[in-house]
């Protein structure tokens, strides 16, 4: 039996998760905190527990996704709730049914939960102010994609045994990147020392006065990173040229082998959210070697197990349903 009763002496109070630039230090420690404890649901021969038995959860996918839909639909089932998927090309989307149109006719099925992705940023808040179903953002365009931050804040926890005070270097594409504006704002509350590192067009200097550090070298920051996060040049979101080419990209911020035996320091822990431009922003000897040299790994496939105990988490909370998590025989 997982006793949630025993995680730290705290009460959920949202309904919603729209993004972690809202949350509180505690709360996104409670996340990482049950999340862990239901990790270990994961690893039974019986992988189901009955927490959220009568509820029904709805996939909104208005943009393609392997991890985020697949972990949702899955951390659902893990916890004996109904799920029901729908996808743009087969709804009534294509006949021009609006947003909230949608929103309103999934809940008038007594839907209790509703996870969104679209390319709208604010899309998530715009249906918790339309529906009375919980909203969990699962990326609004540029904006925030929360449950992807927090997987991540989960996996450098596992690996590292804290944030406070690490130093993590987020690399690439930073400017069209929600998981970038969500890691920025978890990592700052949860006391890491945060530096952006890519080309001057793919930064954010905005976050600068959240005390963000901007370099444009990525071997300085190799020499200093405790953690390395590397996110995907986002073709789909650019419509100008803002680098010379992809040589010029690999050869500057591609994260090899190479460059990391030349500069990175030992214990170098290194995340991507994927889906991954592979031989672009991570060479593929990094990306399936998981070990690099003595203690520098990558953990890409790691974050994927890790996401799933973290939408767990998510689901259990914004459900309110409260109480202890049981094993089924
Ligand atoms: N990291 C992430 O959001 O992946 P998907 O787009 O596959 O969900």
């Amino acid at each position: 039996m997982v006793d949630l009763n025993l995680i730290k002496e705290f009460t959920w109070s949202r309904k919603h998760l729209l993004g972690l630039e809202s949350l509180e230090k505690i709360e996104i420690e409670h996340v990482l905190e049950l999340a862990k404890s239901l990790k270990e649901i994961l690893n039974r021969p019986v992988k189901k527990v009955p927490a959220l038995r009568g509820k029904t959860i709805a996939l909104l996918f208005y943009e393609p996704s392997t991890r985020t839909r697949i972990s949702f639909e899955l951390a659902a089932k893990r916890l004996s709730a109904d799920t029901v998927n729908f996808s743009v090309s087969s709804s009534s989307v294509v006949k021009g049914e609006s947003l909230k149109d949608t929103g309103l006719n999934i809940e008038a099925m007594n839907v209790d939960i509703i996870v969104v992705r679209n390319s709208s940023a604010g899309t998530a808040h715009y249906l918790s102010k339309n529906v009375s179903a919980g909203i969990i953002n699962a990326g609004d365009g540029m904006h925030e994609h929360p449950t992807q931050a927090l997987l991540d804040l989960f996996t450098i926890l596992e690996y590292k045994k804290k944030i406070s005070n690490l130093t993590v270097a987020i690399v690439g594409d930073i400017a069209h990147s929600r998981v970038a504006r969500s890691n920025i704002y978890g990592l700052k509350k949860m006391g890491a020392r945060v530096i952006l590192c890519g080309p001057p067009t793919m930064l954010l200097p905005e976050f600068k006065n959240l005390g963000i550090e901007i370099s444009y070298d990525l071997n300085r920051v190799l020499e200093c990173a405790d953690v390395l996060n590397v996110l995907r040049i986002q073709k789909e979101r650019i419509n100008e040229s803002l680098f010379p080419s992809m040589a010029e990209y690999r050869e500057f911020f591609g994260v090899t082998r190479d460059r990391l035996l030349k500069y990175a320091r030992p214990g170098l822990l290194i995340l991507h959210p994927g889906p991954v431009n592979r031989g672009v922003e991570l060479s593929p000897d990094v990306l399936d070697k998981g070990l690099i040299k003595k203690n520098i790994y990558s953990v890409v496939l790691n974050q994927v197990t890790n996401g799933l105990a973290v939408r767990m988490a998510i689901l259990y909370l914004i459900s309110g349903v409260g109480g202890k998590v049981e094993a089924v025989d």
